[in-house]
């Protein structure tokens, strides 16, 4: 089985940090978005893989994950010239798939669970496709599904008025069949070739379409609180490792990643927390929930739930709840910046005591 992670689209909810970064390539809890969805590829069994990514964007995606040796994949590059819909990009990946059967998995989709449920249950039931469900409430903002006699019979997309409680999740398994269904369905109401219409397609056709329903925390990644979240869940599950230097006035408490090269000097670390390579972190406090990027310095700071990108800085005062794009910086002076979003390069300045 092959895998098709999807990361075209402009990702515009994403601004500002799609201005200058590619969506997939934004991270959360120490690596970009895209890696962690990778990781649940592998995770199923799955080598061989294509990105569909955008125009303008293969250069940093191939700088960060290259041929994928280093994460025991083979990976591909598919280009995507316009952000047509899913259905399309998943036509753009036909030459890639062939033949074989494959997994389509949303690269701003993250699971608890991983990918591995939905690709054994095409595999022992050899279906047309299947589906990732969770029960949410409030469904509109998604594809939805009815399941009857443990199929599903009735797939829309974002209903005003859903039909059920059961949302489609970024995570499927197709036959090649699907090809034919996205070279038939037609542009939906957002104008894109929409996957959920190739599934009801497969449906109306009498191909099985069987059900896999999620139950740990589900986050796709669209807008910048959603960053935040997904930080905090995927720190919740980090394997701590120290590979940096901690000095003797430091303390670490809880489940801490600190990446080679980071130091981390007269502080307390609050755990989880991820400190990316060669980052400083000095008379501080840092987390819970504060992923620090590579080559990132916070000093006489406190960081709490949030994102301080590469090569970043924040010193004198208070972080929490932000997201800090690449050499951003904030300085404090004594005051709490909470709930800031600040595109790569930009500055903040406080005066002394506001
Ligand atoms: O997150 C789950 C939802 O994802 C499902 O419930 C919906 O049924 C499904 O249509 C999809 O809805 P979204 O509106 O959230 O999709 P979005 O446009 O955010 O795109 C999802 C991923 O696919 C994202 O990683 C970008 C990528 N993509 C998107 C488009 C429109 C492409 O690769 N090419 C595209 O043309």
């Amino acid at each position: 089985m092959k895998a098709v992670v999807l990361c075209g689209g402009e990702g515009t909810r994403l601004r500002p940090f799609t201005y200058t970064q590619a969506k997939h390539l934004l991270p959360v809890a120490g690596k970009p978005v895209v890696e962690h969805a990778l990781a649940a590829v592998r995770e199923a069994g799955i080598a061989e893989v294509g990105i569909v990514v955008g125009p303008g964007v293969e250069r940093p995606f191939r700088d960060r994950l290259g041929d994928g040796s280093h994460l025991g994949l083979r990976l591909e590059y598919i280009l995507q010239p316009e952000p047509k819909g899913l259905a399309h990009a998943v036509l753009c990946a036909e030459r890639f798939v062939g033949d074989d059967p494959f997994l389509v998995y949303l690269g701003d989709n993250l699971l608890q669970e991983g990918v591995t449920g939905v690709v054994d249950v095409f595999c022992s039931r050899n279906p047309a496709a299947v589906v990732s469900l969770r029960r949410v409430e409030d469904p509109r903002r998604f594809g939805v599904a009815v399941i009857e006699g443990g199929r599903l019979v009735r797939l829309v997309e974002k209903p005003n008025d859903p039909p059920s409680d059961l949302a489609i999740v970024g995570a499927y398994a197709f036959t090649p069949l699907v090809f034919q269904a996205a070279r038939e369905v037609r542009p939906s109401f957002r104008g894109e070739l929409e996957l959920t219409d190739c599934l009801q397609w497969l449906v109306d056709h009498g191909h099985p379409v069987l059900p896999h329903e999620i139950r740990g925390w589900w986050q796709d990644v669209g807008r910048p609180e959603d960053l935040l979240l997904a930080n905090r869940l995927l720190l919740s599950q980090i394997e701590p490792r120290v590979e940096g230097e901690v000095d003797a006035g430091s303390t670490v408490e809880g489940p801490v990643v600190i990446e080679g090269g980071a130091r981390v000097l007269g502080s307390r670390l609050i755990g989880p927390v991820v400190i990316g390579k060669e980052a400083v972190v000095e008379r501080s406090t840092v987390g819970p929930s504060a992923a620090i990027g590579p080559g990132a310095l916070v000093r006489d700071a406190t960081v709490v739930d949030s994102i301080v990108m590469e090569g970043a800085r924040v010193a004198g005062g208070g972080l929490e709840r932000s997201v800090l794009g690449r050499s951003v910086a904030v300085m404090g002076g004594g005051a709490k910046v909470s709930g800031a979003f600040l595109g790569d390069g930009s500055a903040l300045g406080l005066e002394e005591g506001r």
